[in-house]
């Protein structure tokens, strides 16, 4: 099933459900996206809510806006940036969040788009950052990193096997001309793989750019700075600025590194009289919404629940 909005936001009724504002509420999304999840957050806030919307993307950050402020009788701002940065801009505007979501990762539109070159689908330059204002692109840095840093990185955030037969063939490659396109990466990593290409039930080249994209977008160093951002918040409590005593915050994660970071700070903050986790275990999509959506196969959202103050939960 396809959205006008490029984008269908997973977990949409668990969400609705375990993250839905109080009337009036202040609500942070912290990966606008196309703005489907903060639609619905914003209709539950209803008039007299307040929307934060963040997203290093700008053009989904504008989507996401217009779309939320078109829809919805709450107060909506914006912040361009990495969410890490997010309560500077709740600070500035002198909010509180209630609530919090980060469904993290890329929306389907960037994947979808060949000049963003997130998929080796269609042939596309090998950019593959969030956002075009800033960073190195993926052909910068397969440009300059060692073979061996490569091969731990296939390794590590892509799971593959091969990492150190691909970081080889890519060195190799890349010493007769760089690489400047997905396609001339697929073929290298195809090539690496040899005849096991034929017998993987997934495109060899896959795990590599999971990899490739997590690693020019930091994303793993800025959901530890979030979460970090977190706590240190929450062991203010009741004298924080820019999040709410019993403030609730979501994560929706599609890598198993993503989810173990959430897991294991949710785990620690509990145990630090920080609040409740919600979720004991992660959300995961039905099979109804798999059909609609094969892209929410790997999605798994925990909740957690802040205390009004250090050590008294509810
Ligand atoms: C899965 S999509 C979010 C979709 C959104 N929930 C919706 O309903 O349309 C993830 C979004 O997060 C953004 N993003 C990823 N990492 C980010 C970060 N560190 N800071 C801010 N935005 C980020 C991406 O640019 C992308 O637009």
């Amino acid at each position: 099933m396809s959205s006008p909005a490029g984008h269908l936001p997973v977990l949409l009724e668990s969400i609705s459900e375990l993250l839905g504002p109080p009337s009036g509420g202040t609500v942070l999304d912290l990966t606008a996206g196309r703005g489907g999840h903060a639609e619905a957050l914003a209709r539950a806030a209803g008039a007299g809510g307040r929307i934060m919307l963040c997203d290093l993307d700008a053009g989904n950050l504008a989507f996401a806006e217009a779309r939320v402020r078109g829809v919805a009788g709450a107060e909506v701002r914006s912040m361009h940036g990495s969410f890490a940065n997010a309560d500077r801009a709740m600070l500035a505007a002198g909010w509180a969040a209630d609530r919090v979501l980060a469904d993290l990762g890329f929306a389907s539109t960037q994947m979808d788009d060949p000049s963003r070159g997130f998929s080796f689908q269609n042939d596309g330059a090998l950019d593959m950052r969030l956002d075009l204002s800033r960073g190195e692109t993926a052909a910068d840095l397969l440009a300059r990193m060692s073979e061996s840093a490569l091969a731990d990185a296939i390794f590590q955030l892509g799971e593959d096997p091969f990492a150190r037969r691909i970081a080889r063939t890519i060195v190799e490659r890349r010493s007769r001309a760089p690489f400047r396109t997905t396609h001339e990466l697929a073929i290298a990593v195809s090539a690496a793989y040899g005849p096991k290409a034929r017998e993987s039930r997934m495109h060899p080249a896959t795990r590599t750019f999971m990899a490739l994209r997590i690693m020019v977008n930091d994303e793993l160093g800025a959901l530890r700075s979030l979460l970090e951002a977190f706590r240190a918040t929450a062991s203010k409590f009741p004298s924080t600025t820019w999040l709410n005593p019993k403030a609730r915050l979501g994560v929706i994660s599609f890598h198993s590194l993503e989810d173990r970071l959430v897991k294991h700070a949710f785990v620690e903050w509990e145990t630090a009289g920080l609040g409740q986790r919600v979720t004991r275990k992660p959300v995961e999509a039905s099979d109804a919404e798999l059909r609609a959506n094969p892209r929410a196969r790997s999605a798994k959202l925990r909740v957690f629940e802040f205390a009004s103050e250090i050590g008294a939960v509810r």
